[in-house]
């Protein structure tokens, strides 16, 4: 089942994702959270944080797992995504680092890597709430366009794309990652519930794609549609009209 909550505009999106974070780890305060990077979970973080220093959460038992991370970068690394959870969320609230897990980009052996992460996700008990971004290309984590729908963690070669887009935060050409580690869509779709955010204009296309054409692996998103707890959270410039028939009433 799919439900779709239209904001205003990126601050509304991100104050209503981090409502439904916040009810789930009120709810289950030992849950397991999936997180993602990006730019559209900026502000729902900033909001978790804002609340978490008023005295309204607590995350002291939470967990949580990571979509993905770029294979050879340290975490010190400020490229990396394992930095840029420290940054935007983990070192302004109470969750106990070693609860936190991000593949590990320092791992040369991406079979290891990869068998460890899937580890980590089973032992958890399970993710609660997986919160996704979605890529212009229909990408959910690193699962880019591709013939199949790959399952669990792997590691993926990045596209050249990605790669000269990312060029411009290194040194050399040489420093720019070339893959990553990133969870399948097994994985995101064992997850108990799954809440996506989608904010402007560029995204329109593709939600619309992703949540209301064919479920193909050629639009790893689609898939989504096959889950039975799936919360769609967009601002109007991304969801247009497109959704009204299923805004939650
Ligand atoms: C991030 C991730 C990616 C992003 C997606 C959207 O961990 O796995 O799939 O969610 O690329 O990125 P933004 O939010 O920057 O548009």
């Amino acid at each position: 089942m799919m439900r779709v909550y239209c904001a205003k505009d990126y601050d509304h999106a991100s104050r209503i994702a981090a409502n439904i974070i916040s009810a789930q780890v009120i709810l289950k305060p030992d849950c397991v959270l999936g997180l993602a990077t990006g730019s559209t979970p900026v502000g729902t973080y900033e909001q978790l944080v804002k609340w978490y220093e008023k005295g309204d959460l607590d995350f002291s038992k939470v967990h949580s797992i990571n979509l993905d991370e770029y294979r050879g970068l340290s975490p010190e690394n400020d490229q990396s995504y394992r930095y840029f959870m420290n940054t935007h969320l983990f070192n302004h609230i109470n969750i106990n680092p070693a609860n936190t897990f991000v593949p590990d980009g320092l791992e040369p052996d991406a079979d290891k890597a990869c068998r460890r992460y899937n580890e980590i996700i089973a032992n958890s008990g399970g993710i609660d709430l997986q919160l996704l971004g979605l890529g212009h290309n229909g990408h959910i984590g690193f699962n880019e366009p591709c013939d199949e729908f790959e399952k669990e963690t792997h590691c993926v070669d990045l596209t050249q794309s990605t790669i000269d887009a990312n060029a411009r935060f290194f040194k050399t050409i040489d420093e720019v990652p070339k893959q990553a580690y990133t969870m399948g869509i097994k994985n995101i779709m064992q997850a108990k519930k799954v809440l996506v955010v989608v904010t402007g204009e560029g995204k329109s296309d593709i939600v619309k794609r992703a949540f209301l054409g064919p479920i193909t692996p050629q639009v790893p998103a689609s898939v989504l549609q096959l889950h039975n707890d799936v919360i769609l959270v967009g601002d109007k410039a991304a969801l247009q009209d497109n959704f009204n028939d299923y805004l939650s009433k």
